[in-house]
């Protein structure tokens, strides 16, 4: 049976071919996802993977929605797959939102499902970093999540060489509509013929334009002219502070596809222009009150970041994370009047955290070695007789004997002094 297209199988390392998806890369990605979260004072949440169509049908616009996994359960309730996490936090923080102070700062890494068609960059499921702040209307807030965002990608080694953050603001595009005569019922008709620009050819561009009341060439001005608003101003005035000025650029090229953003968005791209986005966001100040039926009104802002276009930017720029596993000990049973006593041994070794593997039926103690190298182990322990353990350090070839009472705190001692380098 073949997996379904557009999915993936992860496999531990070693990968047993290029193609492979490693799901230790997988892990370190989260932890690292997580961890710079955790340095920006982020809570995590989550939510079902499955929702009501209609949460996706009114607020997402429509390419999510032709995008969408859907069917009828048993219930005959018209159920869809999540393809983002936005609706769902916009829903549980209008449940919820008096139980937290503000402003409210949450994280999730979902799994998310989109019937794309298949291409570079884009597969039917993908994990997504989401960092989201609710209740704060200041640009400081996006200025936040940008800065994140920057910090989320150094962490992998990823410098201003290798990204950008692209600024840009539907405020912006909003005023050019409407001072440029643009009929209001069709303005996201606008965004999306501005959001198709780039990958549209030119004369298809100039029909759609046409037809709203513009000319390619005005809308081309605008982008050229690059004009920070007041927001966009301060947003950057914020990250100059921190030393992020290099990581960032106003280009009004990005609008988002997405139907509920409603002021400053941005997407962060590869500097060689090779690759999909990485991440986007932006702010949805109305969302809130839309899932929550006009009830709670709630600013907010968030991004999401992909781990497909990650990992391929981090392959093709040699940055991936050294995943190879190894363990602290491997424990070799050679007499198997001994099995009991070390499983004695392993169980003492784990219960102080230390990562212990050993053959479990017996087998030529040649084998036993050759799987502790296999395996990357620091470590080979092995009971003697006298109640004496025979350990060797794998990288220097050191052997010592240690009376049994004394290994806890012998390898203890190794292992936290790691004196194998
Ligand atoms: P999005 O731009 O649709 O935004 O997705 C964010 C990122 O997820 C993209 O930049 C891309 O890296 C990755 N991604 C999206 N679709 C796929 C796919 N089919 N295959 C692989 N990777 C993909 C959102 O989803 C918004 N909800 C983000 C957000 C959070 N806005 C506010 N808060």
């Amino acid at each position: 049976m073949e997996r379904l297209p557009g999915f993936r199988d992860f496999y531990p390392e070693p990968l047993p071919d290029g193609e492979a998806w490693s799901a230790n890369v997988r892990e370190r990605i989260f932890q690292s996802w997580r961890q710079v979260a955790s340095l920006y004072a982020f809570q995590p949440y989550d939510g079902p993977p499955l929702e009501p169509l209609a949460l996706y049908t009114a607020k997402s616009g429509q390419e999510i929605v032709g995008q969408l996994y859907n069917f009828e359960d048993k219930g005959e309730r018209a159920v869809a797959l999540r393809p983002e996490i936005t609706p769902t936090v916009a829903r549980m923080v209008a449940a919820r939102e008096r139980h937290y102070k503000k402003p409210i700062k949450w994280y999730s890494i979902p799994q998310l499902f989109r019937y794309e068609r298949q291409q570079k960059g884009r597969l039917r499921e993908h994990f997504q970093f989401n960092a989201d702040i609710f209740g704060e209307a200041d640009p400081a807030a996006d200025a936040e999540l940008i800065a994140m965002l920057i910090d989320l990608l150094r962490d992998f080694d990823l410098t201003a060489k290798d990204f950008v953050i692209r600024l840009s603001s539907r405020n912006a595009w909003q005023d050019f509509f409407n001072q440029n005569g643009g009929d209001e019922s069709k303005a996201y008709d606008f965004y999306q013929a501005v959001d198709k620009l780039e990958r549209t050819a030119p004369e298809e561009s100039e029909k759609k334009f046409q037809a709203l009341g513009f000319t390619l060439e005005q809308v081309r001005n605008f982008i050229a002219a690059a004009e920070p608003t007041e927001e966009l101003q301060a947003v950057l005035d914020n990250l100059a502070a921190r030393g992020m000025s290099d990581f960032v650029k106003i280009d009004y090229n990005v609008i988002r596809g997405l139907a509920y953003y409603t002021g400053i968005v941005y997407e962060a791209f590869d500097r060689h222009g090779k690759f999909r986005a990485i991440a986007g966001g932006g702010r949805y100040d109305q969302l809130v009150s839309l899932v929550s039926g006009g009830k709670k009104n709630i600013p907010a802002a968030g991004f999401a970041m992909g781990d497909v276009v990650l990992v391929e930017l981090l392959k093709e720029r040699g940055l991936m994370p050294d995943v190879s596993p190894w363990i602290d000990v491997y424990a070799l049973i050679e007499d198997e009047s001994k099995r009991l006593a070390t499983l004695k041994l392993v169980q003492l070794l784990r219960d102080d955290q230390m990562e212990v593997d050993y053959s479990m039926v017996p087998m030529k103690p040649e084998k036993q070695f050759k799987r502790a190298i296999e395996v990357n182990a620091e470590y080979t322990v092995k009971l003697e007789n006298e109640g004496n353990v025979l350990l060797k350090n794998l990288k220097t070839k050191q052997e010592e004997k240690i009376p049994i009472d004394k290994i806890r705190d012998r390898m203890l001692e190794a292992i936290l002094g790691d004196d194998s380098e």
